[in-house]
């Protein structure tokens, strides 16, 4: 048997890599191990319930606060336990967060070949998003096997030289959605059933990123509330994410705003769901500019640049920037010019058709010889 390892340990990774674990795990010739560093806690075991995943390891990293270097070394320390007791022939990383690139870089040092989930985005701006930029730019040069979700994503890892083992997959936060949104959902959240998603427009909004802390999330928080405080039409539901930095400038720039609600962070399918019946996204987040297009909502980006560039040729993502006066005036155009809404607002699937965690585990056979075919990339 194939011995493949899942190595991922936050909120996102978590998303999109139990649909792959479990994939692989239906496959005759493989074992698929999943190791979770839990560089996030509390957010990683809600989707491990959520997706009813059970880790074979447990690195339990997190602690309040945390710096880029302590989830680092604790990861790299961590991981050789893991290596040693768990016996991969394969390291599968998702990605661009710490657990990513130290995942990879612990498969390196124990020789042990790497694939990496999600491979090829790319900013080219070192710090923006920072850390992940230099992450994922570091793990495509550890990785032996590149999962691709766009045609585009690996057009960029040709320019840097990579020839390999290349394979556009699709997304599979694409797969995720799938077993998460449904037609009839109830929140399990009574708050969330009592939202008036028809009499009012309600606006999503999740953010997080480390560039974003201190003015730029003054920025952001700020405009959320002037669009709050002069529009009677709105209801801003706000999943706040567990860091501490972010609640605090949350709690100082949008607590007690009219029309707010602060909620803490959702079960996965809770959030999916709210997302397909939510008029507009605002978010700093990846994965939402992913998931928006498939469901038909507009994201407005708060940031000054995204990886994401398919969203946005696609119609469906803008950038709102930094900037308190831009993202009001975005968001009041939405609000307000039902064409300019209509014009973001259709279903698009640049990022997949639900199937690349098929694909992946193709290619993973395909290239241990437990499959002759070379597996089909996907087609946008
Ligand atoms: C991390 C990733 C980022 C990803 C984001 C997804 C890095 C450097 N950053 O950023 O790429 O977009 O996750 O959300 O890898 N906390 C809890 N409980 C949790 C999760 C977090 O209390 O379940 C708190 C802890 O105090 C922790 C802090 O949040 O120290 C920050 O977590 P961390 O993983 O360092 O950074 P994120 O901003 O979550
Ligand atoms: N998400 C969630 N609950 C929340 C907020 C987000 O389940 O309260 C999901 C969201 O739908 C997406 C993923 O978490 O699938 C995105 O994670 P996050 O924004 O933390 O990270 P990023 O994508 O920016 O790396």
């Amino acid at each position: 048997m194939l011995r493949v390892m899942s190595v991922f340990g936050t909120r996102p990774e978590a998303i999109k890599m139990c649909p792959l674990v479990k994939e692989l795990a239906a496959r005759p010739g493989i074992e698929s191990l999943c190791c979770v560093t839990a560089q996030h806690r509390q957010m990683l075991d809600s989707v491990l319930e959520v997706f009813g995943v059970k880790p074979d390891c447990d690195l339990n990293i997190m602690t309040p606060r945390q710096t880029l270097s302590s989830i680092t070394s604790k990861c790299l320390v961590g991981m050789d336990e893991a290596v040693e007791r768990l016996k991969p022939d394969l390291i599968l990383v998702h990605g661009d967060t710490s657990t990513t690139f130290a995942g990879a870089l612990s498969a390196f040092y124990h020789q042990i070949p790497v694939g990496h989930v999600e491979a090829g985005l790319r900013t080219y701006d070192k710090f923006s998003p920072f850390p992940e930029e230099m992450n994922r730019v570091l793990t495509s040069h550890l990785a032996d096997m590149h999962f691709c979700p766009t045609a585009g994503n690996r057009e960029n890892l040709v320019k840097e030289g990579h020839r390999r083992n290349l394979f556009i997959t699709g997304n599979t936060v694409i797969d995720a959605l799938k077993t998460t949104v449904q037609k009839d959902y109830h929140f399990s959240t009574e708050a969330l059933n009592a939202l008036p998603y028809s009499e009012k427009k309600v606006l999503l909004i999740t953010c997080h990123r480390r560039e974003n802390y201190g003015e730029p999330m003054k920025n952001i928080l700020m405009a959320l509330r002037q669009i709050a405080e002069s529009r009677q039409d709105v209801e801003l539901v706000y999943p706040v994410h567990l860091s501490p930095v972010v609640r605090e400038a949350v709690d100082q720039y949008l607590r007690g705003a009219p029309r707010v609600h602060l909620i803490d962070p959702l079960p996965a399918g809770e959030m999916h769901n709210l997302m397909a019946r939510c008029y507009l996204v605002l978010t700093d987040s990846g994965g939402l500019q992913e998931e928006a297009p498939a469901l038909g909502k507009p994201v407005l980006v708060l940031r000054r640049e995204t990886e994401r560039p398919e969203a946005v040729a696609a119609g469906t993502v803008k950038l709102a920037g930094i900037v308190q006066d831009d993202i009001v005036t975005m968001t009041e155009r939405l609000l307000t010019d039902r064409r300019a809404y209509e014009a973001m607002a259709h279903a698009a699937n640049p990022y997949g058709d639900g199937n690349a965690c098929r694909r992946i585990a193709d290619a993973i056979e395909w290239r241990y010889g437990l499959r002759p075919e070379y597996p089909e990339d996907y087609q946008a």
